[in-house]
């Protein structure tokens, strides 16, 4: 009798200890994660932050200066114009110049190139804005955020993956971006959902290319879909991701979202992407986090976040 209740004491300690060592080592997988999580994000996020910020001196140079450049040249302009008026035959060797030089064509281009100048320096200026909203650091609490702004700096980050290569066309990215409202979030860590499900499409994609001939790529391009919706209830956004790559098999995709999952080589995937990802929107953000596939034809994955954060 004794020893029975003895036994059975064993046993119950035996799988307490069981299902605590269970839970420590989730915990400690969770803690890991998170570490690495943030080890990557914040190496990425300093180097971007510091080349956003490198990059914006120079240009505040150039968009200070573009300016009065501008208004010099109309003033130089308006002077050439005047010596034209007094002197109205210069002689031989000014007209030669000038039509050596084609004055009339220089008058109707420098303001244009100029202009473009413009252009480019507040396409740097908005890349540089971009670069910082990506990189942006954390609270520890959530803050309001455009989830457009969020993926489209994303995308940016990855845009040399997406140029035609060597041997392969470009990958289009198209965006049905619905009326969403600010969602509540850590942006720097759904920017990196975002950057592991697209990494992960732009893998699936080349993977793709290598394996399918150039006139059937042709024929249908490869494509990432983002499309973004607002429930009914106005209560959740979803963020949609398909591709139209490799997909994977149905055992794979049960096993996606495991630590440590991966079918790439080494060097090229850790396994560690989708299971951060998770963490980060199931349970820092209280989504879900879904995924549907069909072998040879692509993949989707589905974003589900509450708009408003319900942990408070
Ligand atoms: N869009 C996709 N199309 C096809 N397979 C995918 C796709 N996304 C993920 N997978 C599969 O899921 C696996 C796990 O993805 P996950 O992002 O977690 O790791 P990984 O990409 O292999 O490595 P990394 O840690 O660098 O992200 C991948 O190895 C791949 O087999
Ligand atoms: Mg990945």
């Amino acid at each position: 009798m004794g020893v029975a209740l003895q036994q059975t004491d064993l046993l119950i300690k035996t799988r307490q200890q069981a299902t605590q060592l269970e839970q420590t080592l989730q915990h400690l997988q969770e803690t890991q994660l998170q570490l690495v999580q943030n080890e990557k994000m914040s190496a990425l996020g300093n180097l971007v932050a510091g080349v956003a910020h490198e990059i914006n001196n120079p240009v505040g140079f150039i968009a200070g200066n573009l300016k009065p450049a501008q208004d010099y040249v109309q003033d130089l302009f308006g002077l050439i114009n005047l010596y034209q008026e007094k002197l109205p035959n210069p002689g031989q060797d000014l007209e030669d110049e000038i039509e050596a030089i084609d004055l009339e064509y220089i008058r109707e281009d420098l303001p244009k190139l100029i202009d473009s100048m413009q252009l480019g320096v507040n396409r740097i200026h908005e890349i540089s804005t971009s670069l910082r909203t990506f990189s942006r650091s954390d609270k520890d609490y959530k803050v309001p955020f455009n989830l457009h702004d969020g993926i489209d700096s994303t995308i940016l980050i990855l845009k040399h993956r997406l140029k035609p290569h060597e041997h392969y066309p470009a990958i289009e990215v198209v965006r049905d971006y619905g009326n969403l409202p600010q969602v509540e979030c850590f942006a720097g860590q759904l920017n990196q959902v975002f950057m592991n499900l697209l990494a992960n499409a732009i893998d699936a994609l080349e993977e793709s290319h290598r394996q399918r001939h150039l006139a059937n790529i042709q024929a249908t391009p490869h494509q990432i879909l983002i499309q973004t919706r607002l429930a009914e209830d106005g209560e959740q956004v979803s963020i949609r991701i398909a591709d139209n790559g490799i997909g994977m098999t149905e055992e794979v995709k049960q096993r996606v979202f495991d630590y440590l999952f991966t079918t790439k080589s080494v060097g090229k995937g850790t396994g560690l992407g989708l299971a951060i990802a998770q963490q980060i929107v199931v349970e820092r953000h209280g989504g879900r986090l879904k995924v549907d596939s069909v072998l040879g034809q692509g993949t989707e994955f589905t974003i589900i976040l509450p708009v408003t954060d319900e942990t408070h």
